[in-house]
């Protein structure tokens, strides 16, 4: 490093004979990083192998083409507070020093040392500049419900900053960063919020918080994954109510539709009327969602026999085919589509006719419930004389 050394070397020499040699200006270091309200020294420093007479000693300090401070003869500052120590530059030492240092600060200073004819000058690159600190919360995650995660980005200079949520190492949209605050201390904070609504497999991918700032080398990742929580067994247990509740209302529901379209039979209604009971007359019914093809059929059956059977059924009563039965059959109109079919079998001189007679629901169409209800009338059985025919007639 011949280079490097050449100045040193000279130096040596210089001193050696006492004799004034050529202007060397050097830096301690390049770059000054330091956070805004500090005070930062800015390294500067001059030989000419002899002591320098102030006199003929011109010393500038700038940031960029700005003058910020300078001695010749006196020192002046064009940045309030900025100071070069006059016993320093007695001894080569230019420092500047820069109290409470800001954003505005910052930048490329040039520290120029004049001893005419000889001028020299070097760079110091200030940096008032804090990198972020990065944290995030609220990853602990109710599933299926509205959830906002919380990227925390704090104290930092400058307010500059650039967040983005990656999943799975892709950028995630729907993230609002609010813009950097200033705090007390003089640096930004802000944060930003991902909403998510997670599903159970969720837990199993990995999220970042991804934080770019001029202080970082490389931009910050804070990594996590979500822990995904199952409602609570409160929740749970209002859940179950509601399920049964809603349960009951079905089967209630239900009943409703049942009954709506449940056709009923009742049992065989007897009356006795005319003289001496001359006259029984007989009335069944049912009601439901009923076709049109719908009938009720009478018949006696064969005495001596148990009645229902299947094929005991005889004697079909039609309506005229003898003198001794009438029957009338009528339909009467329900509420929600209901209807009721009645129908009445008279029988006349009834004193002689006993035994067993059946009402049959005979459905007109396939697929729903034959019906039957039955009667045994005995010619002991005395006159109900309050029956009122026309009802039935
Ligand atoms: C140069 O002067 C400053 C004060 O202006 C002082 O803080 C610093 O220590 C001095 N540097 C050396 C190498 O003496
Ligand atoms: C994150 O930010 C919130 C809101 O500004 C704040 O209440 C919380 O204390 C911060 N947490 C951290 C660790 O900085």
């Amino acid at each position: 490093m011949p280079l490097a050394l050449a100045p040193g070397l000279l130096l040596l020499l210089l001193l050696a004979s006492g004799a004034r040699g050529a202007l060397v200006v050097s830096v301690p270091s390049s770059r000054v990083q330091t956070q805004p309200g500090s005070d930062v020294l800015l390294g500067c420093h001059f030989s000419l192998g002899v002591p320098v007479e102030l006199m003929e000693l011109v010393v500038q300090w700038k940031l960029g083409n700005s003058l910020v401070a300078e001695f010749d003869n006196v020192a002046s500052y064009r940045r309030p507070g900025a100071s070069l120590s006059q016993e320093g530059l007695q001894v080569g030492n230019a420092s500047l020093l820069l109290p409470r240092v800001g954003g505005t600060d910052a930048g490329l200073y040039t520290c120029v040392v004049i001893v005419p004819p000889s001028r020299e000058s070097r760079q110091v690159e200030l940096r008032v500049e804090v990198p972020p600190h990065v944290s995030v919360w609220g990853t602990e995650v109710r599933a299926g419900e509205q959830n906002l995660v919380t990227c925390n980005v704090s104290n930092f200079y400058p307010g500059s900053v650039s967040v983005t949520w990656l999943r799975d190492g892709l950028v995630v949209g729907g993230s609002k960063t609010a813009p950097s605050q200033l705090g007390p201390t003089g640096l930004y904070s802000t944060t930003s919020i991902l909403p998510l609504v997670p599903s159970i497999p969720e837990a199993s991918v990995s999220y970042a918080c991804h934080v770019q700032h001029v202080a970082l080398g490389a931009p910050i990742q804070e990594a996590f994954r979500l822990s995904v929580l199952f409602p609570t067994s409160s929740e749970l247990l209002a859940w179950v109510l509601l399920g049964i509740s809603l349960g009951l209302l079905l089967l209630l529901l239900a009943r409703v539709v049942y009954r709506g379209c449940n056709i009923s039979m009742s049992k065989i209604h007897r009356g006795q009327c005319g003289p001496e009971g001359s006259i029984i007359v007989l009335w069944c019914e049912v009601e439901g969602r009923l076709r049109a093809t719908d009938q009720l059929a009478w018949a006696r059956l064969r005495p001596g026999k148990e009645p229902g059977r299947p094929g005991e059924l005889s004697e079909p009563l039609l309506k005229g085919e003898s003198e001794q039965y009438q029957i009338s059959t009528w339909r009467c109109p329900l509420r929600l589509g209901r209807e009721r079919l009645m129908s009445c079998l008279i029988i006349c001189s009834a004193g002689s006719v006993h035994g067993p007679f059946s009402c049959t629901f005979q459905p007109g169409t396939a697929g729903r419930r034959v019906q039957e209800r039955h009667i045994t009338l005995s010619s002991a059985q005395g006159v109900t004389p309050d029956t009122d025919l026309s009802s039935c007639l």
